[in-house]
């Protein structure tokens, strides 16, 4: 069974079984099935932050729960609860429509509202973890339900518990949001926004304005996964200890860097287009033009395993350069 359609980077590869499940009783008896044959499980939500290297050998389970519903707590408050089949940008659209803010910095990010807790999906100065209240996860040892706050999430930058000690261990089913339904908090600290909002000629942005910033701004610079393969930024932004920073800025002046406490952490889109990266392409495989962070599957061809050999040539000679380790976001299958 083909997975090409299932992964962003518009890999080809095959699933022995392959099955889409929209509820709980049918991913169950799923579970029931691989049990039975002992078969390995990959779980797909919107397959953009996979990366799929070789043939699986066991059963791809296509998580397509779906609905969206909302509960009042305040006058000025709204929980929403999206299943995790749900595509994450047609939801953040919803709650615009409906004028419900808090999702709007993250607007087109590709992928679902099922992934976006694994890992606290970010952007143009926003997480996740600003407006989750809790997600609902089956857990694949005892098939019980059971609930994740906030706490109990472990959100940090691109992570969560569900990279770490719960890897493999739970399916994300429903995820729940607080929004807020006026007086909204508009974030616009991120420089890009600001100058996008000045060139679109608004100073006293919406919600909905922000959004229509945001979009402009990714479209303008990141490639669409529909058009070239992709799973937006290959790689984190690395976070190193302020004594190394200072000693690479005798050097490399130029070097950018957002400080954090004694830390700081470097864009690794810099770094990468220092190294001579940006826009590069060796075979099926190139660094983005606009992007040097994101990896294309230029031709439409490329192997996973080419995309992996480029992605590590990447990040030895961003090593050698500037002795900093860049560490991949994209999951590697
Ligand atoms: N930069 C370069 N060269 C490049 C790319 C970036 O010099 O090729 C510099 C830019 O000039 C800028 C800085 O790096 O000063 C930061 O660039 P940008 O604003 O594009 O953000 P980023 O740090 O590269 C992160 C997220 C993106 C998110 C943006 C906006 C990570 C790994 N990536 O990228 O997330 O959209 O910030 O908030 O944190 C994703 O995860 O798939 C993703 C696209």
């Amino acid at each position: 069974f083909s997975l090409k359609p299932y992964n962003t980077f518009g890999i080809e590869v095959s699933a022995k079984y392959f099955t889409e499940i929209t509820n709980t009783e049918e991913l169950k008896n799923a579970l029931n099935f691989s049990d039975v044959q002992t078969l390995p499980i990959l779980f797909l939500g919107g397959g953009s932050n996979i990366l799929l290297t070789q043939d699986f050998d066991g059963l791809a389970i296509k998580l397509d729960l779906k609905g969206i519903t909302e509960e009042n707590r305040t006058e000025n408050e709204v929980l929403i609860t999206a299943k995790a089949g749900e595509n994450w940008h047609n939801f953040v659209m919803y709650c615009l429509k409906n004028n419900y803010g808090g999702l709007e910095n993250l607007s087109l990010i590709p992928g679902n509202v099922g992934t976006s807790p694994m890992q606290n999906i970010g952007a143009y100065g926003t997480e996740i973890k600003d407006v989750f209240v809790n997600c609902k996860v089956l857990n694949l040892e005892t098939l019980g339900i059971e609930n994740f706050d906030l706490e109990k999430c472990r959100f940090a930058y691109r992570d969560s518990i569900f990279k770490q000690e719960g890897k493999g261990k739970y399916v994300i089913l429903e995820v729940t949001f607080k929004l807020t339904k006026k007086d909204h908090i508009i974030k616009t600290e991120y420089g890009a926004i600001q100058s996008e909002l000045e060139k679109m000629g608004i100073q006293n942005p919406t919600i909905q304005d922000i959004s229509k910033a945001v979009i402009h701004i990714r479209q303008s610079k990141l490639p669409d996964p529909k058009i070239i393969g992709n799973a937006g930024s290959f790689f984190k932004n690395p976070t190193i200890p302020l004594v190394q920073f200072e000693v690479l800025k005798q050097k490399f002046e130029n070097i950018q860097g957002y400080p954090n406490g004694n830390q700081v952490k470097v864009p690794a889109g810099w770094l990468i287009e220092q190294c001579g990266w940006k826009g590069k392409q060796i075979g099926n495989v190139a660094s983005h033009q606009l992007q040097s962070l994101v990896i294309v599957n230029a031709t439409g061809n490329a192997t996973g395993k080419e995309i992996f050999d480029f992605s590590t040539m990447i990040i030895d000679s961003v090593k050698e350069k500037f002795g900093i380790e860049l560490e991949r976001e994209v999951n590697i299958i």
